[in-house]
């Protein structure tokens, strides 16, 4: 099984920029004609949130116009620039997205590794936050299927990256997280965005990981002063090979970079 990891596409209405600089349109029609010329095709493409830069209902809009060409199926959960009720509309036609109650959590059984989604969203502020509501409800979940390898995607990352101005808009409650993943072995890893860039960690005994943007990236900084900035690095995606034992992870870039002729 193929899965495919897509996230911070960051797109607006149609003919705009975001951020008044990046065209995130051009970005993800980049994204989606790599992978589908990628063989074999995904079985699934998960999309970690911040779908849109502003979560307008127009924004959503170009999203599934921009997605439509995909030949693998998708699915999406939301990040700090969605919108809750903007997001259930545009994905009326999505049935694992629950279409009442406060989060957008979801499971996928159709596939040999279940996934499970989780909402990190908290409405207003930039960092995500799991309440005991949202750690209880992935307990249950987890603990629904104990000998199903399972994915778990969520759009902040559980863990500091030591990039300080991303930190700062970190999650709140990851440690409540660390506490139910632990308990679930069966977690192959844990997927994330937010940060725009590829990173890894080991994480509540399995593992955790962050992937490039589709769009624009973060510049790598450990210098926890440093203030926010942006750039155009390769944009990337992240594809996992579930082999039926292990979760193999690779990150693919997006671009036109030349072959490497030996002589
Ligand atoms: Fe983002
Ligand atoms: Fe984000």
């Amino acid at each position: 099984m193929l899965i495919a990891q897509i996230t911070d596409m960051h797109v607006v209405a149609e003919g705009e920029l975001a951020m008044g600089s990046v065209d995130a349109a051009a970005a993800l029609t980049a994204a989606v004609d790599r992978l589908n010329g990628f063989s074999p095709q995904p079985d699934i493409v998960v999309i970690t949130g911040d779908l849109t830069d502003g979560g307008q209902a127009d924004q959503y809009r170009n999203l599934r116009r921009l997605l439509a060409p995909m030949k693998a199926p998708f699915i999406v959960l939301p990040g700090n620039h969605d919108d809750r009720a903007a997001m259930r509309e545009a994905f009326a036609d999505h049935a694992y997205l629950p279409q009442s109650g406060p989060f957008l959590h979801s499971v996928i059984e159709d596939h040999p590794l279940r996934i499970v989604t989780l909402d990190t969203v908290d409405p207003g502020s930039s960092g995500g936050r799991l309440c005991a509501d949202r750690l209880a409800w992935l307990d249950a979940a987890l603990a629904a299927a104990p000998d199903r390898p399972t994915l778990l995607a969520l759009h902040h990352p559980p863990f500091d990256t030591g990039i300080g101005f991303m930190d700062r808009i970190g999650l709140e409650g990851s440690d409540g997280l660390a506490a139910v993943v632990s308990r679930h072995p069966q977690v192959e890893r844990v997927i994330c965005g937010h940060v725009h860039r590829p990173v890894q960690v080991r994480f509540a005994g399995t593992l955790a990981s962050i992937a490039p943007s589709t769009a624009h990236q973060i510049p790598l900084t450990l210098d926890p002063d440093q203030p926010d900035a942006w750039l155009r690095e390769p944009a990337g995606m992240c594809l996992f090979l579930w082999t039926g034992q292990q979760l193999v992870g690779h990150t693919l870039y997006i671009g036109e970079f030349g072959d490497l002729t030996l002589y």
